[in-house]
Protein backbone atom coordinates (compact mmCIF):
# COMPACT_ATOMS: atom_id res chain seq x y z
CA UNK A 1 0.00 0.00 0.00
CA UNK A 2 2.93 2.60 1.34
CA UNK A 3 5.00 1.41 -1.54
CA UNK A 4 1.92 1.79 -3.93
CA UNK A 5 1.58 5.53 -3.09
CA UNK A 6 5.55 5.81 -3.13
CA UNK A 7 5.60 4.67 -7.15
CA UNK A 8 2.93 6.84 -7.90
CA UNK A 9 4.84 9.93 -6.13
CA UNK A 10 8.01 8.98 -8.47
CA UNK A 11 5.26 9.09 -11.17
CA UNK A 12 3.53 11.84 -10.89
CA UNK A 13 7.50 13.38 -10.65
CA UNK A 14 8.42 11.94 -13.68
CA UNK A 15 5.29 11.62 -16.17
CA UNK A 16 2.04 13.89 -16.76
CA UNK A 17 -0.74 15.35 -14.48
CA UNK A 18 -2.95 12.77 -16.55
CA UNK A 19 -0.75 9.93 -14.89
CA UNK A 20 -1.33 11.32 -11.56
CA UNK A 21 -4.77 11.11 -12.04
CA UNK A 22 -4.86 7.29 -13.20
CA UNK A 23 -2.63 7.23 -9.83
CA UNK A 24 -5.14 8.78 -7.77
CA UNK A 25 -7.76 7.23 -8.61
CA UNK A 26 -6.26 3.93 -8.44
CA UNK A 27 -5.05 4.70 -5.03
CA UNK A 28 -8.90 5.60 -3.62
CA UNK A 29 -9.70 1.97 -5.23
CA UNK A 30 -7.49 0.61 -2.74
CA UNK A 31 -8.08 2.58 0.25
CA UNK A 32 -12.08 1.47 -0.20
CA UNK A 33 -10.38 -2.10 -0.65
CA UNK A 34 -8.58 -1.75 2.63
CA UNK A 35 -11.91 -0.55 4.46
CA UNK A 36 -14.01 -3.69 3.47
CA UNK A 37 -11.24 -5.97 4.78
CA UNK A 38 -9.63 -4.55 7.77
CA UNK A 39 -6.03 -6.43 8.73
CA UNK A 40 -5.39 -8.04 11.95
CA UNK A 41 -4.19 -5.23 14.07
CA UNK A 42 -1.56 -5.46 17.50
CA UNK A 43 -0.23 -8.43 16.50
CA UNK A 44 1.87 -10.10 19.71
CA UNK A 45 3.27 -13.52 21.11
CA UNK A 46 1.56 -14.38 24.37
CA UNK A 47 3.84 -17.23 26.19
CA UNK A 48 3.86 -18.78 29.58
CA UNK A 49 5.98 -22.07 30.52
CA UNK A 50 6.78 -22.17 26.44
CA UNK A 51 2.73 -22.36 25.53
CA UNK A 52 2.82 -19.91 23.01
CA UNK A 53 -0.04 -18.26 21.29
CA UNK A 54 -0.02 -16.02 18.62
CA UNK A 55 -3.72 -13.02 18.90
CA UNK A 56 -4.06 -10.44 17.58
CA UNK A 57 -7.22 -7.80 16.66
CA UNK A 58 -9.60 -7.08 14.26
CA UNK A 59 -12.43 -5.20 13.26
CA UNK A 60 -15.84 -7.33 13.52
CA UNK A 61 -16.47 -8.76 10.23
CA UNK A 62 -17.10 -12.26 8.12
CA UNK A 63 -13.98 -13.25 7.00
CA UNK A 64 -11.44 -15.59 7.40
CA UNK A 65 -7.67 -15.58 8.89
CA UNK A 66 -4.77 -18.27 8.05
CA UNK A 67 -1.68 -18.00 9.82
CA UNK A 68 1.32 -19.24 8.57
CA UNK A 69 5.14 -19.24 10.19
CA UNK A 70 8.35 -19.67 9.39
CA UNK A 71 11.87 -20.13 11.35
CA UNK A 72 14.84 -18.25 11.52
CA UNK A 73 13.44 -16.23 8.28
CA UNK A 74 13.03 -19.98 6.20
CA UNK A 75 10.11 -20.72 4.30
CA UNK A 76 6.56 -20.14 5.58
CA UNK A 77 4.38 -23.09 6.48
CA UNK A 78 0.51 -23.10 6.47
CA UNK A 79 -0.77 -24.01 10.47
CA UNK A 80 -3.30 -26.50 9.58
CA UNK A 81 -5.13 -25.78 13.47
CA UNK A 82 -4.96 -21.85 12.35
CA UNK A 83 -6.66 -22.40 8.67
CA UNK A 84 -9.51 -20.01 7.63
CA UNK A 85 -10.47 -19.73 11.15
CA UNK A 86 -12.17 -16.81 12.55
CA UNK A 87 -10.98 -16.71 15.85
CA UNK A 88 -8.27 -14.05 16.74
CA UNK A 89 -5.90 -16.27 18.65
CA UNK A 90 -4.01 -19.31 17.18
CA UNK A 91 -1.56 -21.79 19.25
CA UNK A 92 1.57 -22.57 17.81
CA UNK A 93 3.43 -24.23 20.73
CA UNK A 94 3.76 -27.45 18.55
CA UNK A 95 5.12 -25.90 15.58
CA UNK A 96 7.79 -23.95 17.68
CA UNK A 97 10.46 -26.21 18.09
CA UNK A 98 13.72 -26.36 18.97
CA UNK A 99 12.90 -23.94 20.75
CA UNK A 100 15.81 -21.78 20.64
CA UNK A 101 15.00 -20.24 17.33
CA UNK A 102 13.74 -16.78 15.67
CA UNK A 103 10.20 -17.44 14.87
CA UNK A 104 7.97 -15.24 12.44
CA UNK A 105 4.12 -15.53 12.07
CA UNK A 106 2.02 -14.20 9.28
CA UNK A 107 -1.90 -13.28 9.07
CA UNK A 108 -3.75 -13.16 6.04
CA UNK A 109 -7.22 -12.50 5.88
CA UNK A 110 -9.60 -14.00 3.42
CA UNK A 111 -12.73 -12.58 2.68
CA UNK A 112 -15.85 -13.53 0.05
CA UNK A 113 -14.94 -10.39 -1.53
CA UNK A 114 -11.54 -11.14 -2.60
CA UNK A 115 -11.53 -13.16 -5.25
CA UNK A 116 -10.83 -17.06 -5.28
CA UNK A 117 -8.11 -17.15 -8.09
CA UNK A 118 -5.89 -14.29 -6.66
CA UNK A 119 -2.42 -14.26 -5.81
CA UNK A 120 -1.85 -15.25 -2.34
CA UNK A 121 0.78 -12.71 -2.21
CA UNK A 122 -2.23 -10.03 -3.24
CA UNK A 123 -4.24 -11.02 0.21
CA UNK A 124 -4.05 -8.41 3.13
CA UNK A 125 -2.01 -10.06 5.89
CA UNK A 126 0.09 -8.67 8.67
CA UNK A 127 3.15 -9.59 10.10
CA UNK A 128 3.99 -10.64 13.72
CA UNK A 129 6.99 -9.18 15.33
CA UNK A 130 9.83 -12.49 15.94
CA UNK A 131 9.63 -14.97 18.95
CA UNK A 132 12.08 -17.11 20.10
CA UNK A 133 10.52 -19.26 22.70
CA UNK A 134 13.49 -20.56 24.45
CA UNK A 135 14.40 -16.68 25.64
CA UNK A 136 10.88 -14.96 25.71
CA UNK A 137 8.48 -17.22 27.56
CA UNK A 138 7.28 -16.11 30.39
CA UNK A 139 8.03 -18.50 33.58
CA UNK A 140 4.96 -18.75 36.47
CA UNK A 141 5.60 -18.74 39.57
CA UNK A 142 7.02 -22.04 41.29
CA UNK A 143 5.93 -24.03 44.16
CA UNK A 144 8.23 -24.64 47.30
CA UNK A 145 8.41 -25.82 50.62
CA UNK A 146 10.56 -24.58 53.20
CA UNK A 147 11.79 -26.98 56.14
CA UNK A 148 13.99 -26.23 59.04
CA UNK A 149 16.95 -28.11 59.67
CA UNK A 150 19.27 -28.67 62.44
CA UNK A 151 20.25 -24.78 63.90
CA UNK A 152 20.80 -22.27 61.77
CA UNK A 153 19.87 -23.97 58.00
CA UNK A 154 16.88 -23.78 55.90
CA UNK A 155 16.22 -25.95 53.15
CA UNK A 156 14.26 -24.63 50.58
CA UNK A 157 13.07 -27.27 48.14
CA UNK A 158 11.57 -25.86 44.74
CA UNK A 159 9.58 -28.01 42.54
CA UNK A 160 10.27 -27.92 38.63
CA UNK A 161 6.88 -27.39 37.45
CA UNK A 162 5.66 -28.53 34.31
CA UNK A 163 5.33 -27.34 30.37
CA UNK A 164 3.08 -27.55 28.02
CA UNK A 165 5.16 -29.63 26.21
CA UNK A 166 6.54 -32.85 25.73
CA UNK A 167 9.33 -35.20 24.55
CA UNK A 168 9.51 -37.72 21.56
CA UNK A 169 7.30 -40.57 24.09
CA UNK A 170 4.56 -38.37 24.99
CA UNK A 171 6.14 -37.41 28.86
CA UNK A 172 5.93 -34.12 30.05
CA UNK A 173 8.82 -31.87 30.03
CA UNK A 174 9.48 -29.74 32.99
CA UNK A 175 11.33 -26.51 32.86
CA UNK A 176 14.35 -28.10 34.13
CA UNK A 177 14.11 -30.72 31.36
CA UNK A 178 13.81 -27.09 29.00
CA UNK A 179 16.21 -25.03 30.72
CA UNK A 180 18.37 -27.53 32.13
CA UNK A 181 21.66 -25.78 33.07
CA UNK A 182 20.35 -22.02 32.07
CA UNK A 183 17.51 -22.90 34.73
CA UNK A 184 18.74 -21.02 38.48
CA UNK A 185 16.27 -19.89 41.18
CA UNK A 186 16.42 -16.66 43.13
CA UNK A 187 15.72 -17.11 46.31
CA UNK A 188 14.78 -14.15 48.19
CA UNK A 189 14.10 -14.00 52.21
CA UNK A 190 14.10 -12.01 55.07
CA UNK A 191 14.07 -12.15 58.84
CA UNK A 192 10.58 -11.39 59.77
CA UNK A 193 9.80 -7.54 61.64
CA UNK A 194 13.31 -6.25 59.95
CA UNK A 195 13.33 -5.01 56.00
CA UNK A 196 16.39 -6.07 54.83
CA UNK A 197 16.16 -8.66 52.10
CA UNK A 198 19.09 -11.43 50.91
CA UNK A 199 19.01 -12.46 47.74
CA UNK A 200 20.65 -16.29 46.35
CA UNK A 201 20.77 -17.61 43.45
CA UNK A 202 20.76 -21.19 43.49
CA UNK A 203 21.86 -23.56 40.71
CA UNK A 204 19.73 -26.65 42.03
CA UNK A 205 16.01 -26.66 43.00
CA UNK A 206 17.22 -27.78 46.43
CA UNK A 207 18.95 -25.08 48.01
CA UNK A 208 20.34 -24.72 51.75
CA UNK A 209 20.02 -21.36 53.87
CA UNK A 210 22.77 -20.93 56.05
CA UNK A 211 24.22 -18.44 58.70
CA UNK A 212 20.22 -17.83 59.95
CA UNK A 213 19.63 -16.87 63.22
CA UNK A 214 18.13 -19.06 65.63
CA UNK A 215 15.29 -18.56 67.79
CA UNK A 216 13.89 -16.08 64.68
CA UNK A 217 11.48 -16.57 61.78
CA UNK A 218 12.84 -16.01 58.00
CA UNK A 219 10.38 -15.55 55.32
CA UNK A 220 10.87 -16.64 51.47
CA UNK A 221 10.03 -15.91 48.46
CA UNK A 222 11.20 -18.23 44.83
CA UNK A 223 11.45 -17.41 41.27
CA UNK A 224 12.73 -19.07 38.11
CA UNK A 225 15.76 -17.20 37.11
CA UNK A 226 17.30 -17.73 33.82
CA UNK A 227 21.03 -15.16 33.65
CA UNK A 228 21.75 -16.19 29.97
CA UNK A 229 18.23 -14.82 28.83
CA UNK A 230 18.33 -10.75 27.62
CA UNK A 231 17.45 -8.74 30.65
CA UNK A 232 13.90 -8.08 30.86
CA UNK A 233 12.99 -12.20 30.62
CA UNK A 234 15.58 -13.42 32.76
CA UNK A 235 13.38 -13.40 36.19
CA UNK A 236 9.98 -15.34 36.23
CA UNK A 237 7.28 -14.72 38.55
CA UNK A 238 7.63 -14.62 41.79
CA UNK A 239 6.43 -16.93 44.37
CA UNK A 240 3.77 -16.75 47.19
CA UNK A 241 6.43 -16.48 50.18
CA UNK A 242 6.82 -18.80 52.82
CA UNK A 243 8.37 -18.88 55.93
CA UNK A 244 9.79 -21.21 58.67
CA UNK A 245 11.05 -20.78 62.08
CA UNK A 246 14.27 -21.65 62.63
CA UNK A 247 14.69 -23.74 65.76
CA UNK A 248 16.87 -22.28 68.98
CA UNK A 249 16.74 -26.33 69.69
CA UNK A 250 20.80 -27.29 70.98
CA UNK A 251 19.63 -30.64 71.56
CA UNK A 252 19.70 -31.07 67.44
CA UNK A 253 22.89 -29.58 66.89
CA UNK A 254 24.89 -32.00 68.57
CA UNK A 255 27.37 -34.45 67.33
CA UNK A 256 27.37 -38.06 68.39
CA UNK A 257 30.77 -37.20 70.66
CA UNK A 258 28.47 -34.46 72.26
CA UNK A 259 25.54 -37.00 72.63
CA UNK A 260 27.78 -39.55 74.72
CA UNK A 261 29.30 -36.72 76.76
CA UNK A 262 26.13 -35.41 77.81
CA UNK A 263 24.41 -38.91 78.90
CA UNK A 264 28.44 -39.59 80.33
CA UNK A 265 27.71 -36.22 82.53
CA UNK A 266 23.70 -37.41 83.01
CA UNK A 267 24.82 -40.75 84.19
CA UNK A 268 27.55 -39.35 86.59
CA UNK A 269 25.26 -36.77 88.10
CA UNK A 270 22.95 -39.72 88.46
CA UNK A 271 25.71 -41.78 90.53
CA UNK A 272 26.67 -39.35 92.94
CA UNK A 273 23.39 -38.32 94.05
CA UNK A 274 22.10 -41.77 94.28
CA UNK A 275 25.50 -41.98 96.48
CA UNK A 276 24.71 -39.06 98.23
CA UNK A 277 21.31 -40.02 98.92
CA UNK A 278 22.27 -43.59 100.74
CA UNK A 279 25.02 -42.21 102.23
CA UNK A 280 22.93 -39.82 104.05
CA UNK A 281 19.75 -42.17 104.99
CA UNK A 282 22.85 -44.48 105.99
CA UNK A 283 23.96 -41.43 107.99
CA UNK A 284 20.68 -40.43 109.55
CA UNK A 285 19.61 -43.96 110.58
CA UNK A 286 23.10 -44.08 112.56
CA UNK A 287 22.08 -41.21 114.05
CA UNK A 288 18.63 -42.18 114.92
CA UNK A 289 19.85 -45.31 116.01
CA UNK A 290 22.39 -43.49 118.67
CA UNK A 291 19.80 -41.40 119.74
CA UNK A 292 17.48 -44.34 120.70
CA UNK A 293 20.17 -45.85 122.27
CA UNK A 294 21.12 -42.64 124.59
CA UNK A 295 17.75 -42.59 125.08
CA UNK A 296 17.51 -45.74 126.12
CA UNK A 297 20.39 -45.75 128.66
CA UNK A 298 19.09 -42.92 130.49
CA UNK A 299 17.64 -44.53 133.81
CA UNK A 300 13.98 -43.58 134.01
C1 LIG B 1 5.52 -11.72 29.80
O1 LIG B 1 4.97 -11.06 30.91
C2 LIG B 1 5.01 -9.64 30.80
C3 LIG B 1 4.51 -9.08 32.12
O2 LIG B 1 3.33 -9.66 32.53
C4 LIG B 1 4.16 -9.20 29.61
O3 LIG B 1 4.20 -7.81 29.49
C5 LIG B 1 4.73 -9.85 28.38
O4 LIG B 1 3.91 -9.52 27.27
C6 LIG B 1 4.78 -11.35 28.53
N1 LIG B 1 5.46 -11.91 27.38
C7 LIG B 1 4.98 -12.92 26.69
C8 LIG B 1 5.79 -13.38 25.55
O5 LIG B 1 3.92 -13.48 26.99
C1 LIG C 1 11.44 -32.06 47.91
O1 LIG C 1 10.05 -32.24 47.79
C2 LIG C 1 9.70 -33.42 47.07
C3 LIG C 1 8.19 -33.47 46.95
O2 LIG C 1 7.61 -32.24 47.06
C4 LIG C 1 10.22 -34.64 47.80
O3 LIG C 1 9.93 -35.78 47.07
C5 LIG C 1 11.72 -34.51 47.98
O4 LIG C 1 12.21 -35.59 48.74
C6 LIG C 1 12.06 -33.21 48.66
N1 LIG C 1 13.51 -33.08 48.72
C7 LIG C 1 14.15 -32.68 49.82
C8 LIG C 1 15.63 -32.62 49.73
O5 LIG C 1 13.56 -32.37 50.88
C1 LIG D 1 22.55 -31.05 60.10
O1 LIG D 1 21.66 -31.77 59.27
C2 LIG D 1 22.25 -32.24 58.08
C3 LIG D 1 21.18 -32.92 57.28
O2 LIG D 1 20.02 -32.17 57.31
C4 LIG D 1 23.40 -33.19 58.39
O3 LIG D 1 24.00 -33.61 57.20
C5 LIG D 1 24.40 -32.49 59.26
O4 LIG D 1 25.39 -33.41 59.65
C6 LIG D 1 23.72 -31.92 60.50
N1 LIG D 1 24.69 -31.16 61.26
C7 LIG D 1 24.97 -31.43 62.53
C8 LIG D 1 25.96 -30.56 63.20
O5 LIG D 1 24.43 -32.37 63.14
Amino acid sequence: MRERRDHCANMASVKTLLNLGLCLSAWSITTADENTVPTAENVHWMSLDFKTILTWTSKPSDHTYTVLYAMDHGDWTESLDCSQMSETTCDLTAHLVPLDRTYSADIQIESADIDDNSDPDDLPHTFSPQFNPYRESNISAVEFSVEATNGSKVIVNITDHVTALHDASGRPLNIRDILQKDLKYKISYYKSGSTGKRDIISDSSVAEVSQLDSGQSYCFMVAAYIPSRPKATQLGTWSKQQCAYVDGNVLQDLSLGAWVGAVFILLTVLIIIVTVTVLCCRCCRQRNRTFQTSQSSVPV
